[in-house]
């Protein structure tokens, strides 16, 4: 029995913010931006919308493409570093709650911008092991929830969305998630953080963002060396290049070292900025609805994160 991966959907809020909003709050330009980072512009959710929200909407979508309905998922797994509420309950059991999904296994994943690597080796290992039979995996964030828009260094960078998947069975190994590696250094937790919970005078996310810069662009290029070596895999197997999205230069230097074509790479940051571990499935869906993902087609993913986090995975869309 294999996992495969059956459908992807995302959830973009209505709000675009460009570079220029920021120029009125904090000292930077539009021009600085886009340079050091290539984003333009980023969503932002209202008000009124919290991250269970985006992740139900984009888990709607990733449902209806399965061709099963919310009745036929047996966990849903949520990842975020921008849950509803700090600790509990977790903005898996709310999106549940909003689809109707009841009597089902459901808690988050905190693995910052790795996020949804990690909620794929977990979907991954349950499907396997034949304990659950459809996964929906979420990976939504409401960054501006956790941005201080004081903060010259970090507030620009991230946006708001949301995307989901159903990983089912199969016995199809062709048509399945061939390998997810996932691993963390707990040592990097000060390049990248949310006080929060136990420092509440702190809700906002820190960043060394030069520190992280070089270690992501070393971390996730040895990553995928490794994950493209295990499982015998040449550039050539690679259809989409599915990466985190946190800034172009991490993605360029990552897909020099890696020689990785411009057709491969998918690139989404100059629209949505930073949205975490909503990133890749949102860039994902992208490619599916752009009609550059179909089924057979062959993803290799990669992301890094807080925590530090990383992981990569090779993935056969079954779609
Ligand atoms: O998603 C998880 C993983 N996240 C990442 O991997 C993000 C990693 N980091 C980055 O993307 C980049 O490091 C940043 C975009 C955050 C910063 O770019 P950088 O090229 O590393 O710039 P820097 O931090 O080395 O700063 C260069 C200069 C500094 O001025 P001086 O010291 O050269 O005079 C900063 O003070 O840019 C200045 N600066 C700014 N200028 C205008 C820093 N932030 C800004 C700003 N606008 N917003």
């Amino acid at each position: 029995m294999y996992a495969s991966f059956k459908s992807i959907g995302a959830y973009k809020p209505k709000e675009v913010r460009t570079n220029k909003w920021f120029e009125d709050k904090i000292d930077t330009t539009d021009e600085w931006i886009f340079k050091r980072t290539g984003i333009k512009e980023r969503l932002v959710a209202s008000e009124n919308e919290n991250t269970s929200d985006l992740g139900t909407k984009a888990a709607e979508v990733a449902i209806q493409r399965a061709g099963i309905t919310a009745k036929d998922v047996d966990l849903v797994i949520c990842a975020t570093l921008s849950p509803d509420f700090s600790a509990m309950p977790s903005t898996a059991c709310l999106i549940s709650e909003k689809l109707g999904i009841k009597d089902v296994m459901a808690f988050d994943i905190s693995a910052a911008c790795t996020g949804f690597v990690y909620a794929l080796s977990v979907a991954k290992a349950f499907i396997e092991s034949g304990m659950k039979k459809n996964v929906l995996i979420i990976g939504a964030e409401k960054a501006s929830n956790v941005m201080d828009y004081t903060d010259r260094n970090i507030c620009m960078l991230f946006g708001d969305g949301a995307g989901a998947a159903i990983i089912s069975r199969t016995e199809d190994k062709e048509k399945s998630i061939i390998d997810v590696q996932c691993s963390a250094d707990g040592n990097l937790k000060e390049i990248l953080y949310i006080p929060g919970v136990g420092s509440p005078d702190d809700k906002f996310m820190h960043m060394k963002g030069n520190e992280t810069f070089k270690i992501a662009v070393k971390t996730l290029t040895s990553d995928v060396e490794k994950i493209m070596a295990k499982n015998n895999y040449v550039n050539e197997d690679i259809d989409l290049f599915i990466p985190h999205q946190a800034n172009i230069r991490i993605i360029k230097a990552v897909g020099k070292a890696l020689n990785l074509t411009d057709s491969q790479k998918v690139l989404t940051v100059e629209k949505y900025g930073n949205t975490s571990a909503a990133s890749i499935p949102m860039a994902m869906n992208d490619c599916f609805e752009d009609g550059r993902l179909t089924n057979g087609k062959t993803m290799l993913l990669d992301a890094f994160g807080g925590g530090a986090t990383w992981g990569s995975a090779i993935v056969k869309f079954n779609g």
